[in-house]
């Protein structure tokens, strides 16, 4: 890496089972046979007595208030933002897996206010792109039974897919919404050539905060 050149903060998000899981390999695999410095990650990082927490909520041991749950995910993200920030100016492409707006979608689908879902995720580092794949929920629950997971409803998704689409009208200078139903190639092709040209386009800029 030439010195000063940073790495991209790269977004993928959709509901449970949109393929971001399948996209993001994709994306990391491609980088890598590039020779790009690339590193997968995701949110929420379950290794940490936050992540941990968090997993037992989510596989349903551990009950905790909406709120708490909601700050709970945001401090995981939290507490990663230092690696992060190292990581992306040591000019390392970071392909994350659900951030600030899994958080978001998932606590508003649930009822709570949207602004002040938000407010904890502000001073996060802003993402350069977030790669939304977008499919109605009754088309993500026929590629086969949700999980046992809390969130794995059809309905419960539908709600979130709409925070979603909020969100995506609202950032549409970073976002770019993909019909996640199309075939897992076709998709991998259109995410790929919007990847190539905004790593030489993010390498100079400054890191960004979510405001
Ligand atoms: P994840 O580990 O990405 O699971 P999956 O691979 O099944 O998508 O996320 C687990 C669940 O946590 C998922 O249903 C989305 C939800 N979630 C939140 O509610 N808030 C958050 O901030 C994040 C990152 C995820």
């Amino acid at each position: 890496m030439s010195a000063g050149k940073r790495g991209a903060l790269i977004i993928f998000e959709g509901c449970d089972r949109s393929g971001k899981t399948t996209q993001s390999r994709l994306l990391v695999e491609l980088l890598k046979s590039k020779d790009v410095p690339v590193q997968a990650m995701n949110f929420p990082e379950r290794s940490s007595n936050i992540g941990q927490v968090i997993n037992s909520y989510l596989t349903n041991s551990k009950d905790l208030s909406d709120e708490v749950i909601h700050l709970m995910f945001s401090a995981n993200r939290w507490e990663h933002m230092n690696q992060l920030k190292q990581k992306l100016l040591e000019g390392k492409t970071l392909i994350v897996d659900r951030y600030s707006y899994s958080g978001v979608a998932y606590s508003a689908a649930k009822g709570l206010d949207f602004d002040w879902c938000y407010a904890p995720e502000r001073g996060l580092l802003k993402p350069d792109a977030v790669f939304y794949l977008r499919a109605p929920a009754s088309d993500l629950a026929s590629r086969g039974q949700y999980g046992e997971e809390r969130y794995e409803k059809a309905e419960f998704q539908e709600r979130v897919a709409k925070v979603f689409d909020r969100i995506c009208s609202k950032e549409a200078s970073y976002w770019h919404q993909f019909d996640a139903s199309q075939p897992a190639e076709d998709l991998h092709a259109q995410i790929a050539s919007i990847t190539d040209e905004l790593l030489p386009k993010v390498a100079t800029q400054p890191l960004d905060k979510l405001s």
